[in-house]
């Protein structure tokens, strides 16, 4: 999610469950091919599994990206055919993408050509106010025949003129059960669900007929959920997954604060990063728990950005001092 999931909130995730996927914010090509390549694909090794996502429509280009990519250690390159920005749709990629299925075939055709890992695709239900089935399913059809073997679909139209990205994940209806269609059509394709999954009863229901979901908003709103994750989803462990790290199963949200600090202490004396732009990722950690309010001031504030983050630490913790 831009300006979200970047490597210091993957990081921070990666403490909360080894064993759940972590994608990045999406990468374009161009980004790439003019960029700083460094700084968008830099990542640390405890996040793995990470997948890329990139955002283009030139074959050539994303061939060149995904490479990268799996040079740089990448597990995963995910193709974004979802986002409906205007911005994007003037780049012709992102969720306008949808309305050419065969071009994304050739997209995907030319990633799994360059690259040994598996190349995926998330995408929308649908552009506008199209409500057929066959569009999407004739999308995934073709795309799949170019090599895609997974799919990540937000259960919602994109509309592509008249909202905002952020009413874009909000306004058009949730049509969970053509998702679940779509798996019943290609059941040899794994098909992960997306949009509005909040609650693990949800999960589990779509679990029992799909293969995968993929949360947004929540867990990076409320990332102690994900805490739960590896005992109730992967309870046998996930091969490649993080192996080196030790369980989450008796994970406190105070050993996790305090790897983070360790991590910011790291990043500072490393990269020169400030302690904020890490802080800002876990400010939903104490969520619920007494105190949560003044811990959330505490590692917001930007006039503490002086201070140590172990300093920090000890003043969201304590009691009496003022920092309003
Ligand atoms: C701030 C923000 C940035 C996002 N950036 C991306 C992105 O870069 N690529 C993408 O595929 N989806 C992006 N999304 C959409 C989410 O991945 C997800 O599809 C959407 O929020 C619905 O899932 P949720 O209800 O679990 O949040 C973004 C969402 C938000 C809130």
């Amino acid at each position: 999610m831009m300006d979200w999931t970047d490597r210091h909130c993957r990081y921070f995730h990666r403490l909360l469950t080894r064993r759940a996927r972590l994608y990045t914010e999406m990468v374009t090509t161009s980004a790439l091919i003019h960029g700083d390549v460094a700084r968008h694909l830099r990542f640390n090794a405890e996040e793995h599994a990470v997948a890329l996502q990139l955002g283009g429509s030139e074959p050539a280009d994303l061939a060149h990206a995904a490479k990268l990519g799996a040079q740089w250690g990448y597990d995963e390159i995910n193709l974004n055919c979802g986002c409906p920005s205007e911005r994007v749709q003037r780049g012709s990629f992102g969720a306008c993408l949808m309305a050419e299925p065969q071009l994304v075939a050739d997209c995907v055709k030319a990633m799994v050509d360059a690259v040994s890992i598996p190349i995926t695709v998330k995408h929308r239900v649908g552009i506008d106010q199209g409500e057929s089935h066959e569009f999407v399913r004739d999308f995934v059809g073709a795309v799949s025949e170019a090599g895609c073997k997974t799919f990540i679909v937000h259960a919602r139209n994109a509309w592509l003129k008249g909202l905002s990205p952020k009413e874009n994940r909000e306004v058009p209806p949730l049509r969970y059960a053509l998702v679940h269609r779509l798996k019943q059509e290609f059941p040899h394709l794994t098909l992960c669900i997306n949009g509005g999954i909040t609650r693990n009863e949800q999960v589990e229901e779509h679990l029992r007929e799909l293969d995968g979901v993929m949360v947004g908003r929540e867990a990076y709103h409320n990332p102690w959920w994900l805490a739960g994750w590896d005992q109730r989803y992967f309870p046998s462990g996930r091969p490649g997954f993080a192996d080196r790290l030790e369980d989450t199963g008796t994970l406190t949200r105070e050993a996790v604060e305090e790897q983070m600090t360790g991590y910011m202490a790291r990043e500072a004396a490393e990269h020169g990063t400030p302690w904020s732009a890490i802080a800002r990722h876990m400010l939903g950690l104490r969520n619920g728990l007494p105190g949560a309010r003044r811990w959330r001031q505490v590692w917001s504030d930007h006039r503490l950005k002086a201070l140590h983050p172990r300093d920090v630490m000890a003043l969201a913790h304590g009691a009496d001092q003022d920092v309003a």
